[in-house]
């Protein structure tokens, strides 16, 4: 059986760059499912399609594929087989994202395709609901969060490092905005999974949450080679 990784929770609480991490150390794959959330958004922001349209969204559906490759250790993503990982990390795409994801077309489409990866290959796996719903028996589940403000601040200094001018007040109220949006929606809401472990990173570095998973991940290996 594939060794399965589960990593959820909120926007920014540094779930893609501590996940690439544990699966490079383990030479798993890496899968960000909000990306491959992300390309959804996109493909309906270019069809025109409004976010409250459910209908329109549930029928655009029948026209989008999304795939990954991973090449050189990085995941790619590809909308109808055009490769899109240059144009889905853009605020809009984001809020579009996490407008689409409440809906039941959307999240089966991409939960049988998140499954489908999962079966056959050790993995780790970030998102929303990985650990809930999506994997329910992965070896290890963590629930990986951070106080609004650490949240904000990291995007800030991000955003800042990349010339764009922001502000931090306006940055919190956005992830506040994110949280409530993930947390309450209907289907598949982000929450902690009674078995995942809580880690917090407001006052960890990322080579801290790193370890620590790893360290989960160690010790249920081992303890799946004892069992036999
Ligand atoms: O992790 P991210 O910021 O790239 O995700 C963008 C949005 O996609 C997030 O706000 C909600 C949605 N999403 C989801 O509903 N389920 C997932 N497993 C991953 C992302």
């Amino acid at each position: 059986m594939a060794f399965n990784i589960a990593i959820d929770g909120p926007a920014g609480a540094g779930k893609s760059t501590v996940a690439k991490r544990v699966a490079k150390e383990l030479s798993y794959i890496y899968v960000d499912t909000g990306a491959m959330y992300r390309a959804m958004a996109l493909f309906f922001l270019r069809e025109g399609i409004a976010g409250e349209d459910e209908a329109a969204i549930r029928a655009a559906c029948e026209r989008v594929s999304v795939t990954l490759s991973n090449e050189g250790g990085e995941q790619q993503v590809f909308l109808n087989g055009e490769n899109v990982n240059g144009l889905i990390r853009e605020e809009k795409v984001g809020a579009m994202a996490a407008a689409v994801g409440a809906y039941r077309a959307v999240r089966e489409k991409l939960t049988q395709l998140q499954r489908e990866m999962a079966a056959g290959t050790d993995l780790v796996m970030d998102g929303r609901d990985i650990g809930t719903c999506v994997l329910p028996d992965a070896q290890v589940k963590v629930y990986l969060t951070a106080s609004v403000e650490t949240r904000g601040r990291r995007r800030f200094l991000e955003l800042q490092e990349k010339g764009v001018g922001c502000s931090l007040e306006k940055i919190c109220e956005d992830i506040e905005k994110r949280d409530f949006q993930d947390m309450n929606r209907e289907i598949s809401p982000l929450r902690q999974a009674e078995d995942a472990v809580l880690i917090d990173s407001s006052d960890l570095g990322i080579e801290e949450v790193t370890g620590k998973i790893l360290d989960l991940a160690r010790a249920r290996r081992e303890q799946e080679q004892a069992e036999g």
